[in-house]
């Protein structure tokens, strides 16, 4: 350590002096990893000055250390910042977030910290990470000076304004250290593994502006333990950074941490990447809107006959932009008709999905549902870009063969905006869903012999594999069984592979000798038995980005589900956050299972462990989210009564209150065979 900057040694020093100081009692909101960077570096759990003076010794007075617990002890004595600030970023944001780190529409994260001296440029490279498939986050003066220079900021935005200081910037280390411990399998206190993980998984890079304090720099200046590049275009003293033109510094970012991107620009007069799917075009903000129950709207792809589909055609047919009041609601039909020698009819309604993305790719368009129900709208901003119906068209044209080449040779969009060819268009689409849901409803597991794999989640836990079957959907709730063949199928070398069943081992708890050897080599040897359909005997492992957590009561002989959104207190005494904390990362744990929301409408929900009957509580909110859909299941079954039975948090809190709770209703969980 020969070319140590004076300001790091200064640095390094008042933080020494301030460790020895710090007082007071300081935990963050909604997580269960305590002070996180701090946690995973030494295992110790700091809730005041003098835990936090036991983990500093530790770990050898690392700067990360103290940085993270003095500047969660100043946010204790003054509160957080408020808006626009972020501030700490809770456990269920990030594993929201886990599937698009691992899907590919979040290539990396990167953190921006310091002033900038010139906001065009700030603004520059924000847009170039937006547009580079980045997460990123902001620390410092630099978002106040992007807010000036008119960019949005914002977790929606992939450019999450941490703090207005840089050293806010140990939020942005204190999430690169959760994802090493939710999904990467890194036990607290192994510091060896976290630097390992880092180095090899976390595709992270800092950038760094003039305006830093000496404790700031010497933050900064350990990310290099972690194998964190820090990058800086210039006026930082110490000068052991690397430096690089303000043009450079992204694409250079990107190569020391090996982040690959393809981005072919889509000639239309507003931008277009996953970074903008997330904003939301609010009413005051809309140019014109189209669905939505205001107008009729529909969208449908299908396959046409070759020959008549001709690529990357556009049609209008109706009025355009120009001839449509500000403000109003518009009919829209959305008509996609492919070609291409692999294409099946069974991929039509996996790629109609992806128009809700695409459409949401765009700067200035918004899309939610999907079918009939579709509601979509135009900004005041991009119409005034020039943005018209037809770019609406070019953007799915271009975006489904950019990403489906070896399935689609021709793409061809026509968009109604004529109320009576939207109606009569619309009845057209309405047959075709129905055929769809016909097809796709009655498959069962007993009746495919093949099942699918999907190991995208292997990029965080190594160890992961997830079966999917017809009737087991993956546990994050964006794959079904046809998805993961239809992936298969596109890209045969892909992270959805086919499992053959093989021998039936076990009927009840669904355990097959196929997948058992998928799992085992899959797993790298790790897990040796999975069984699909059952919670206490060999369940399937956890990544980390599960909808549900299903977890077992002996107390009350059943079984609680909850749900990421819910952040309450369940009645087994954890929180959503502190259940995930103790799975996951691609361990199997009895007893606990990561499921998705639809898996609990599945006959095969709870199989080996009696069925749905052993479900006592669940969330009001997934209660009414799966509403009449688990009420017509119930009903199915012919037990209809058990809707009401199933307790929520209005009228059980605590494992007592669901004691009390089941047995005045008398649920059937009561009365069944011992789980334990
Ligand atoms: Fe991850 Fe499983 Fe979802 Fe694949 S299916 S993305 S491995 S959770
Ligand atoms: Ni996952």
């Amino acid at each position: 350590m020969t070319d140590i900057p004076a300001s790091t040694i200064r640095g390094i020093g008042k933080l020494a002096r301030d460790m020895a100081a710090i007082t007071g009692s300081f935990s963050y909101p909604e997580t269960a990893y305590h002070l996180p960077i701090t946690y995973a570096l030494t295992g110790v759990a700091v809730q005041d000055g003098a835990s936090a003076r036991q983990a500093f010794a530790k770990s050898g007075e690392n700067p990360l250390v103290a940085c993270e617990c003095l500047l969660a002890s100043k946010d204790a004595a003054s509160g957080h910042e408020g808006a626009p600030y972020t501030g700490f970023i809770p456990d269920t944001v990030l594993r929201k977030l886990g599937y698009s780190l691992v899907d590919g529409s979040i290539l990396g994260m990167a953190l921006l910290a310091g002033s900038p001296a010139s906001a065009d440029e700030a603004a520059g490279m924000a847009r170039e990470l937006q547009e580079k498939y980045m997460l990123t986050f902001l620390a410092g003066d630099i978002i106040r000076i992007l807010s000036s220079a008119g960019v949005k900021t914002g977790l929606d935005y992939r450019l999450a304004p941490l703090g207005s200081l840089p050293i806010h910037g140990v939020h942005f280390i204190d999430i690169v250290t959760r994802v090493a411990m939710m999904f990467g399998g890194v036990v607290p206190g192994d510091a060896d593994r976290l630097i390992a993980y880092a180095t090899e998984r976390a595709k992270v890079f800092a950038i760094i502006f003039p305006g830093l304090a000496d404790e700031e720099i010497a933050f900064m200046d350990t990310l290099k333990a972690l194998s964190i590049p820090v990058l800086t275009t210039g006026g930082y003293e110490g000068g052991t950074w690397e430096k690089v033109t303000a043009e450079q510094v992204v694409s250079r970012g990107m190569e020391l941490k090996d982040i690959r991107v393809k981005v072919t620009a889509i000639p239309i007069p507003m931008g277009c990447s996953p970074a903008f799917e997330g904003k939301s075009i609010r009413k005051e903000e809309m140019y014109v809107e189209f669905g939505g129950g205001k107008s009729p709207a529909f969208e449908l792809l299908r396959t046409g006959r070759p020959g008549e589909v001709v690529d990357g055609r556009v049609t209008v047919i109706g009025p355009e932009i120009g001839e449509m009041r500000q403000g109003s609601a518009v009919p829209l039909g959305i008509l996609i008709e492919v070609a291409g020698k692999r294409m099946r009819k069974e991929f039509e309604p996996v790629l109609e999905r992806r128009i809700h993305n695409f459409v949401n790719y765009g700067e200035g368009s918004w899309h939610v549902a999907q079918r009939n129900l579709i509601w979509v709208r135009l900004s005041k901003e991009a119409v005034a870009k020039g943005v018209k119906v037809e770019h609406l068209g070019k953007l799915l044209a271009a975006k489904f063969k950019m990403d489906f080449p070896e399935l689609l040779d021709a793409v061809q969009v026509t968009l109604f905006t004529d109320g009576k060819k939207v109606v009569e268009m619309m009845e057209e689409a309405e047959q075709t869903y129905e055929e769809r849901d016909r097809r796709v409803l009655g498959m069962k597991d007993d009746e495919v012999d093949t099942f699918y794999s999907c190991t995208l989640c292997q990029t965080f836990a190594p160890n992961h594999v997830c079966i999917i079957t017809p009737q087991r959907p993956a546990l994050c709730g964006a794959i079904s069984w046809l998805d993961g063949r239809t992936a298969y199928e596109i890209s045969p070398a892909g992270a959805n592979q086919p499992v053959r069943k093989g021998r039936l081992i076990d009927a009840a708890r669904g355990e097959f000798e196929g997948v058992n050897e998928f799992v085992r080599k899959a797993s790298h040897g790790e897990v040796n038995r999975c069984s699909l359909y059952a919670l206490m005997e060999n369940p399937m492992t956890c990544c980390g980005c599960f909808e549900c957590i299903a977890v077992v009561l002996p107390e009350v002989n059943g079984v609680m589900v909850v749900n990421r959104e819910f952040t309450g207190e369940t009645p087994c005494g954890m929180s959503f956050s502190t259940l995930a904390g103790t799975i996951g990362g691609g361990a199997q744990t009895p007893g606990f299972a990561g499921i998705s929301k639809a898996f609990i409408l599945s006959d095969r929900f709870l199989q080996a462990e009696g069925g749905i009957e052993r479900l006592v509580w669940i969330p009001a909110m997934l209660k009414e989210e799966l509403g009449p859909r688990l009420e017509k299941r119930l009903e199915v079954i012919g037990k209809a009564d058990l809707f009401g039975k199933i307790a929520d948090e209005n009228v059980a809190k605590t494992l007592e209150e669901l004691q009390e709770f089941l047995a005045r209703v008398n649920h059937p969980a009561l009365s069944m065979r011992p789980l334990i």
